[in-house]
């Protein structure tokens, strides 16, 4: 058994990831500032059904003070960081907030990590440092050409601090390049869940370009089993892994999904491309696969149903899980 700190720990990905490490046996807790990036009592719903069992700090990773106190009086044996500002978009509009929460974020937290003995970092890097790279499926030892996005320059960020701390401080640091995640509690700003809810309501769905990018969408479940291999890694001191599905889908073919899931067909408004947005994604998992014993389970025709079930269930009875 051991004791997590898991920063960010009342969102998406962070609340599945907590209930999980409870369900083993271990002691959470979770340091979120619970921002109204989207509505915080989606945040608080998250964490509802747990909230007997963890610790909950509600504060800013970016206040030293409070992080450090944190970590030196914690105890933790492992910190998986998962706090940030997330979003492509927003972050080109909020440039500096991103930069704040993302890079100054992450060095308060391995800082006051190194100071009080912890040594055991995740951090949630994610595919967009891949920005304009061609090889695809897009592998750990691509050289990256250039991100598209401030949010993109904050992860590629936040993996070089990890790499810093790791060779100079001998802490172990594992980033995690997540491909984009869905599944029940997925943030509302995300395309799976903001089309859901335009066409479920009959509104017009906003598709930018021609409906040719091409992302890889990661279940959530297959994601959380990722990270759960990751903390048990004891290869490199430092070292990075895709987490993806290794299958990529147009926007074109999402938006059929959905429809076919909803039983209802979209209204489509066209828009221009978007800046910032990454043409495709694609992970390449070989490392992770033989690594971490990481086996993604639900392909996108099994976990889109998935969702929707969980969306219609949770629109029914306000916010659950
Ligand atoms: N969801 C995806 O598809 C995806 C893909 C790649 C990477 N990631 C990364 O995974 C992590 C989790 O993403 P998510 O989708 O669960 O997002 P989320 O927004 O649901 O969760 C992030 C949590 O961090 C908290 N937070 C943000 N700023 C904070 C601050 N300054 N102090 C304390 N807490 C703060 C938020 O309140 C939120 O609860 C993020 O680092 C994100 O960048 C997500």
């Amino acid at each position: 058994m051991s004791r997590f700190l898991v920063t960010g720990g009342a969102g998406f990905i962070g609340s599945h990831l907590v209930k999980r490490l409870l369900a083993e046996g271990h002691t959470v807790s979770v340091l979120d500032d619970f921002n109204d990036f989207y509505d915080p009592a989606i945040k608080r719903a998250n964490l509802a059904s747990v909230s007997e069992k963890i610790q909950i700090v509600e504060g800013n990773i970016c206040d030293r003070d409070l992080v450090e106190s944190l970590l030196k009086h914690g105890g933790f044996d492992t910190v998986v960081h998962l706090a940030a500002r997330a979003g492509v978009r927003p972050s080109i509009d909020f440039p500096e907030l991103y930069l704040q929460t993302n890079v100054i974020g992450t060095f308060r937290l391995l800082e006051a990590a190194r100071q009080a003995g912890c040594n055991h970092f995740l951090f949630a890097s994610s595919s967009s440092v891949y920005g304009l790279a061609e090889a695809v499926p897009f592998s750990e030892k691509l050289p990256l050409p250039q991100t598209l996005s401030p949010y993109a320059a904050t992860k590629l960020s936040g993996e070089h601090l990890c790499g810093n701390y790791a060779n100079l401080h001998g802490m172990r640091a594992v980033c995690l390049r997540f491909f984009t995640v869905y599944g029940p509690g997925q943030r509302p700003d995300l395309a799976i869940h903001k089309f859901t809810d335009l066409i479920e309501n009959g509104k017009p769905v906003p598709k930018f370009g021609d409906g040719n990018t091409r992302r890889d969408y990661t279940y959530i479940d297959d994601i959380v089993s990722g990270i759960l291999g990751a903390i048990a890694y004891r290869g490199k001191n430092f070292d990075i892994f895709n987490l993806g599905e290794s299958e990529t889908t147009t926007l074109n073919e999402l938006i059929a999904t959905l429809e076919n899931a909803l039983g209802k067909k979209a209204v489509i408004q066209q828009f221009p491309e978007q800046k910032g947005d990454m043409p495709r994604t694609c992970a390449d998992i070989t490392k992770a696969r033989e690594l971490l014993g990481y086996a993604p389970a639900t392909p996108l025709s099994a976990g889109i149903p998935k969702f929707v079930e969980w969306y219609r269930g949770n629109k029914k009875g306000g916010h659950q899980e």
